[in-house]
Formats: C-alpha cells, sequence, structure tokens
C-alpha cells in the first residue's frame, strides 16, 4: 500500500509498504477513506520528539471503512464507517474506567513505533486498529468523513481543554493559539458556556479563523493589554493554552485572573515551569495538562457537528494524494500557502 513513512528529521516520504493484517482476534483492518497532518506529527518530524523508527507509518487522526474484522470483534462489520481517536484503548482497565482512554494501560499511540514496538498510523491506504471493540466509534450518516475524522483528536482536544478548566457558565475564556486545535478549543468554550472567548494568535489568518467560529480575536502583540482590557483589569477566569512552549505558559499565567485556571494541551517538553511556585500561589492558580481521551469525548463531539453550528470544514487549507504528502508536511511545518491544516486521500 502507498504510506506516508518517517525517514529522519524533516523526511516523511511517500512509499510503498507491506499492507497491514490482522494480528489479534480483538483487531479491525480499517481502509483510510481521509487521513489528516496534525500538529502533533510535526513533533518528531522537527525532531522534538524523538525515538520513533526510521520506516513508521505516520499520522493518527483518519476516517476510514472497515474492511476486516478479527474473530473476536463484536462491535463493528465489514463496511462501517468508523473514526478512530489517536490512541488505542481497552475501555475495561482502571484508567479507561475513569475516562482516561488515552492513559490505558494497554493503549498504543498510531503512527509511534520504536525499537520495532508500538503502532504504525493511519497515513497510509490502510491501517490496523487493535482492541477495536473499545477504540472505534462508528460516525452516523450526514456527517461527512473529514469532519468526523477531527473527533478522533482535534475537535476533542479543544473540547477537552475547555472542560478541564471547569469555568461557569458565563465566563470569560482566552484561547492561546488559534491553530488547528486552539480553533476547535473555541468550540469547546463555547459548548460549556463561555460567555466571550478572546482567540489569541500571531497569524492573522489564524485570527480570521477565529472570527469565524465565535471568537473574539486578539492580536498576541497586545494580547496583555486587550485581555485586561476587557476584563476590567483583572484577568480571564480561564486561559486555555494550545501552543505548547515555555512563552506561551509564562502568557497564560499573565492573562488568568486570581483564582483562575490554565487549562494546557499544547505538549510540552521543557524540563521547567515557565512560572515559579511562587507566582502560582501569588495567584491561587489551577493549572491542569495532558493528552485528550478523544475516545471518551468523541461521540459528545459527533453530537456536536451533527448540529452543523461551526463551519468546522473550513480549517482545511489544503487537501492533497498521499503521493503529495511530503509537500503538505512542509507546508503545514512552515506555515506556507496559509496553511492551517491537510487533509489526505489515497487517490
Ligand atoms: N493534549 C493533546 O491531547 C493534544 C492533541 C493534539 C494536539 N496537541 C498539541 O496542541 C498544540 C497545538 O496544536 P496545533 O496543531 O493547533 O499547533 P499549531 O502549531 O498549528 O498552532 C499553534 C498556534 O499557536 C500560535 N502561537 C505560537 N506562540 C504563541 C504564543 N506565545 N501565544 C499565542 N499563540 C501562539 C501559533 O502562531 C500557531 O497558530 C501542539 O503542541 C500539539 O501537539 C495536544
Ligand atoms: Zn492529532
Ligand atoms: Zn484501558
Amino acid at each position: 500500500m502507498q504510506a506516508l513513512t518517517f525517514q529522519g528529521v524533516r523526511d516523511v516520504r511517500c512509499e510503498r509498504v507491506p499492507d497491514p493484517r490482522l494480528e489479534d482476534p480483538g483487531d479491525v483492518l480499517v481502509r483510510v477513506e481521509v487521513a489528516a497532518i496534525c500538529g502533533s506529527d510535526l513533533h518528531p518530524y522537527r525532531g522534538n520528539e524523538v525515538g520513533i523508527d526510521d520506516g513508521t507509518v505516520m499520522g493518527h487522526e483518519f476516517t476510514g471503512e472497515v474492511l476486516e474484522v478479527g474473530a473476536g470483534v463484536k462491535e463493528f462489520k465489514v463496511g462501517d464507517r468508523v473514526v478512530s481517536p489517536f490512541t488505542t484503548n481497552c475501555g475495561a482497565c482502571p484508567t479507561c474506567e475513569d475516562g482516561l482512554t488515552a492513559r490505558c494501560e494497554h493503549g498504543a499511540l498510531f503512527g509511534w513505533v520504536e525499537n520495532g514496538k508500538g503502532l504504525h498510523g493511519a497515513q497510509a491506504e490502510f491501517v490496523r486498529v487493535p482492541m477495536a471493540d473499545a477504540t472505534l466509534v462508528g460516525v452516523p450518516d450526514g456527517i461527512p468523513s473529514e469532519e468526523a475524522l477531527l473527533t478522533g483528536d482535534i475537535l476533542s482536544t479543544g473540547y477537552f481543554c475547555a472542560h478541564a478548566a471547569r469555568f461557569e457558565p458565563g465566563s470569560t475564556v482566552v484561547v492561546l493559539g488559534c491553530g488547528p486545535v486552539g480553533l476547535m478549543a473555541i468550540i469547546g468554550a463555547l459548548e460549556l458556556g463561555a460567555r466571550r472567548v478572546l482567540a489569541v494568535d500571531a497569524v492573522p489568518e489564524r485570527l480570521e479563523l477565529a472570527k469565524r467560529f465565535g471568537a473574539q480575536a486578539v492580536p498576541l502583540a497586545n494580547a496583555a493589554e486587550l485581555v485586561l482590557e476587557a476584563t476590567h483589569g483583572r484577568g480571564a477566569d480561564a486561559v486555555l493554552e494550545v501552543v505548547g512552549s515555555a512563552a506561551a505558559s509564562r502568557l497564560a499565567l499573565d492573562l488568568a485572573r486570581v483564582g483562575g485556571t490554565i487549562s494546557a494541551v499544547g505538549v510540552h517538553t521543557e524540563p521547567h515551569f515557565a512560572f515559579s511556585p511562587g507566582e502560582a500561589y501569588d495567584k491561587n492558580l489551577t493549572y491542569v495538562a495532558g493528552r485528550c481521551s478523544a475516545r471518551h469525548f468523541a461521540p459528545r463531539m459527533l453530537e456536536v457537528l451533527a448540529e452543523r453550528r461551526y463551519p468546522v470544514a473550513d480549517i482545511f487549507s489544503h487537501r492533497m494524494t498521499f503521493d503529495d504528502g511530503p509537500r503538505g508536511y512542509r507546508i503545514f511545518d512552515e506555515r506556507l500557502e496559509g496553511c492551517t491544516k491537510v487533509l489526505l486521500t489515497s487517490s
């Protein structure tokens, strides 16, 4: 099959690799209809996350059709349209029972094979999904596959970020970073009752998109001043940090009110917090972070999509076939051609 494989830093290639096969009775094979490139794919691409084997099939965002089911699979049959969260989960361990499916004791991340162990990804014609009964979610008719794909990661992640902040309805919420995940966090904040969402970024096209999703656009250069002005000098009730850098963490602290919350889904690889325990203490700050359990949130997100209230497909700035995928990585990485998100198909 055709697949986008990791070959080193800033080197993703479209190659022919062996088709995946059922390996366990709980596996399902999915024919990928649409896949996408995620900001998280850029961490190994840029060399910020290391350890991934050369030849690993990249990608963890996809919607597709069930092609083959293992003997133990009960919930899905050939021909079903399915979306998958970016990690697999068993559905039965204590972590899964807590709703933290992304931290399942038996789970794996799609598109991460290290020292020969792990799970190949979904930027390919076919993908093997282990523990399929607990992992996959059926896509209802009427929801386009490219929109359903967002529930497997970024829409669920944006919602999770807002949910984890536990703000009161009527709150003023800042979304730091209007990349694809930040744009989805705007939806999360509005769905959970934010009265006002102030979306911060330095990229004008992304701020334009933020407005289309229902936020007030705030240029990064004036963020502190405009957020304080909008909140009578108090700061925001919640800051959703959807960047993953020390600078964004620092700004989040500055924008949060006393007693406020920072909810961070940006992936952080720095060794220390960007603010001191004393600064957190002085603000009576709540800080919450982590990987989204997309399997837990996806069913609710499919309901949100069915209501068709947000122009979610507008985030796909580029659509291309797997052959062109290496270019997709390059323009997404370097933010060329106004790239916000790349959708991939096999033909
Ligand atoms: N926690 C999870 O489960 C999860 C899931 C998916 C993605 N992520 C992570 O979420 C983060 C965002 O993903 P994305 O695809 O939207 O990435 P992205 O890089 O496309 O978007 C980040 C945006 O933040 C802006 N930005 C940079 N510095 C800023 C600052 N100091 N203040 C405000 N904005 C700033 C950039 O201009 C950009 O538009 C990444 O770290 C990604 O890995 C986490
Ligand atoms: Zn992703
Ligand atoms: Zn589990």
